[in-house]
């Protein structure tokens, strides 16, 4: 890999950023992630052999093979507790790379289909995001998400959402498999509802789909970002619309790589969603399980795409931008970006 200018480095490592893309089960370091499996007697994938069994398990063949990690992980969250430690946890690391802000998907029903109580996620969701912010300085809000084949599971995830409101729930998501068995048409009223009920609409799109799942995303789900989004490469008219109504891409090169979405990081796509004229902002996605994390993501995009600190500093604030924060908590986020990238760069 390219050596970076420690200029460059620096101001990547300490400008404060927001993260507008992670997911929170994705988010477990596998050493906590161990450590709830043993206090609930849940088996992990190679588990057997230890920590680094288990991370000799985070490469993946396909989408369904991440998946399957990604559930086997869920389970080792079984009280409210574990969702209070995870997302005290995810603060510290975040709080590490100077992550300020961070809009969190999380997926209720997963845990709700095994029996644990909404109650209880939610619960230990609130004493979790109450924590970060004390004891890390970290602001987070929640985007409560819909497994797209688990049809059935979309109206109690609309209504935790909504329940949720007062506690950081600011958006509905759609993940979980692109395939056509599942149309978004089919989610057009739970979208309507929570988009009436003042969440924003978050689905991924774009990731194994290509141009024609993005509009569907638009047109029946009134999509507000795209979770990666970086399909819509392939067809022109779909990038002029994107442009022109200014929809932004939350972009995860490091995902998309793991996953097969691009053949390699150098060759990701992003570079010319950027020179399309896209709104994009840099995310993580499952930062464990994909080896990275935000600053990784800053970091590798400047080597293999030779950025500078105008581009860092761009991509950095398009990510305030883009994101759900107040708007008085935006000016001073973006103003505070721009002051620590003046005092590295007159070295004061
Ligand atoms: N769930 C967690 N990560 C995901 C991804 N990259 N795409 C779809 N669903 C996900
Ligand atoms: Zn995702």
């Amino acid at each position: 890999m390219t050596t970076l200018a420690p200029s460059l480095e620096a101001l990547i490592r300490q400008l404060p950023k927001a993260e507008l893309h992670l997911h929170l089960e994705g988010s477990i370091q596998p050493e906590l992630a161990l450590s709830l499996a043993r206090k609930h007697g849940v088996s992990l994938p190679g588990a057997l052999e230890g920590l680094e069994g288990l991370r000799r398990r985070y490469r993946y063949g396909s989408f369904e093979d991440f998946l399957s990690l990604y559930l086997a992980i869920s389970e080792c969250l079984v009280v409210a507790g574990d969702f209070t430690a995870i997302a005290v946890d995810l603060a510290r690391a975040l709080a590490a790379q100077n992550v300020r802000y961070a809009e969190v998907t999380v997926t209720p029903m997963t845990h709700v289909a095994r029996g644990v109580p909404g109650e209880v996620v939610l619960e230990g969701l609130a004493e979790g995001r109450a924590r970060a912010l004390r004891e890390h300085g970290v602001e987070l809000a929640w985007v409560f998400d819909i497994v797209r084949n688990l049809t059935q599971q979309a109206e109690p995830t609309l209504a935790l959402a909504l329940r949720g409101r007062e506690q950081g729930v600011i958006g509905l998501g759609l993940s979980g498999p692109e395939q056509a068995e599942w149309p978004r048409e089919h989610y057009a009223s739970i979208f309507a509802r929570a988009r009436d009920g003042g969440l924003h609409s978050l689905p991924h799109s774009g990731e194994f789909c290509g141009p024609e799942g993005i509009w569907d995303s638009l047109r029946w789900l009134g999509a507000e970002r795209l979770g990666h989004g970086v399909r819509c490469l392939e067809e022109r008219a779909l990038v002029e619309h994107l442009v022109e109504h200014r929809i932004p891409l939350e972009v995860c090169p490091s995902s998309n790589t793991a996953l097969h979405v691009c053949p390699s990081f150098e060759q990701h796509p992003l570079p010319r969603l950027m020179e399309a004229g896209l709104a994009v902002s840099l995310a993580s996605d499952d930062p464990p399980l994909f080896s990275t994390t935000l600053t990784d993501e800053y970091l590798r995009c400047a080597a293999a795409f030779h950025w500078t600190e105008a581009t860092v500093l761009s991509l950095a604030s398009a990510a305030v931008e883009h994101s759900f924060l107040p708007e008085p908590r935006k000016r001073e986020l973006l103003t505070t970006q721009r002051t620590v990238a003046e005092r590295l760069r007159t070295g004061g």
